[in-house]
């Protein structure tokens, strides 16, 4: 039996300024555009080997050794739209075999803890298209597979390209226009870096469909948020990346962790996402960049209680000293082109 296989890695994205919002659920179209710094490969990411042949009978997944299905709506657009393309390859090269009716076996594995409450989805899609796009011999513009992660999970657009990313909303209905672009490659700012503390490694109390779907019916507060907050922070964060002004790219992301966590709070009844140790957090890196008078840390949360914190490199030993002291009994990943966290011991 012949056998096509191939290989991709993708590693998992911090957003600092968040898609919070659908505008079409189905095809994951946001409702304001967003900006991510994706990790390094050898931090947070999905390894995913895609296999295609004749003999195969079903579609398979299997994710950390344990078969998971393919049967979501989500996964289920994915691979139909590769397979499209795969077709139209095929189509136009008759010599080639017919990999798009052919079954997929599917292995993915991460080299972090699922469990551990970080978003593994983003990079699980995005590899998943990446090495089937690979197998496929499609033509490589990570934008426009971006558009086909995207339908497996929004964020999952932005972790086709490494650095910093951005995800233009688009206007379009069909969502052609709803894609990742790169704002910057990771060379551009290499001593920026990310401490991300685990709080908890509980499952989200509220997935984010549901979340975003409750927040976009209920909040008053997310209107003015899409409205009038978002898009000047877009291009104010891509700029201060370009010009590589940490003070203003950790204000930025802090503002807009908080604004993301208030439409939470605003929804009816509230998503709560943090806790009082990510409150703590909070309170300690503003009491640092105030005790320095100038901003050296900022924080970052997603739909769950763990920190992520921006900081360079050259302020590493005072950042991480004081969530070393503050914060030493979590468990934490050092990320983004760096040494692993060292071993934190003191009780927060
Ligand atoms: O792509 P999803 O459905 O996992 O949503 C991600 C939502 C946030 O992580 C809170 C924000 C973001 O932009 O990644």
């Amino acid at each position: 039996m012949t056998v096509y296989t191939a290989s991709c890695t993708a590693p998992v994205n911090i957003a600092t300024l968040k898609y919070w919002g659908k505008r079409d659920k189905a095809l994951n179209l946001p409702t304001n555009s967003s900006i991510s710094v994706t990790l390094s490969q050898k931090d947070l990411r999905t390894l995913t080997t895609a296999s295609a042949s004749s003999d195969y009978t079903s579609d398979k997944l299997w994710l950390n050794g344990k078969e998971e299905s393919l049967e979501s709506p989500r996964s289920k657009a994915c691979l139909q739209d590769l397979r499209q393309l795969r077709a139209q390859v095929e189509a136009s090269n008759s010599d080639l075999p017919k990999l798009s009716q052919y079954k997929l076996h599917i292995v993915s594995e991460n080299n972090f803890p699922t469990a551990a409450g970080l978003a593994s989805s983003a990079a699980g899609f995005a590899a998943l298209v990446s090495s089937i796009a690979k197998l496929y011999k499609l033509p490589q513009d990570m934008s426009e597979l971006s558009k086909i992660a995207r339908k497996g999970s929004g964020s999952a657009c932005r972790s086709l390209f490494g650095g910093f990313v951005a995800w233009e909303m688009g206007e379009s209905i069909d969502g052609e226009d709803s894609k990742a672009v790169e704002v910057a490659p990771l060379s551009h700012w290499p001593t920026l870096k990310a401490a991300i503390l685990v709080v908890s490694d509980d499952k989200k109390d509220t997935p984010s469909t549901s979340g975003m779907q409750l927040t976009v019916a209920t909040s008053d507060l997310f209107q003015y948020r899409i409205k009038d907050v978002v898009p000047k922070r877009f291009e104010e964060m891509k700029s201060a990346i370009l010009a590589k002004d940490f003070e203003k790219f950790a204000e930025l992301t802090m503002k807009d962790s908080n604004s993301f966590h208030a439409v939470c709070l605003d929804s009816y009844p509230p998503i709560f996402y943090l806790n009082d140790t990510s409150k703590k957090i909070i309170k300690l890196v503003h009491k640092l960049n105030e005790l320095e008078g100038k901003i050296i840390a900022a924080y970052t949360f997603d739909a769950g209680p763990n920190a992520v914190i921006y900081y360079d490199e050259s302020n590493e030993q005072k950042v991480l000293g004081l969530l070393n002291t503050y914060f030493g009994s979590l468990g934490g990943w050092e990320s983004y082109q760096g040494e692993t966290l060292p071993k934190l011991e003191i009780e927060g």
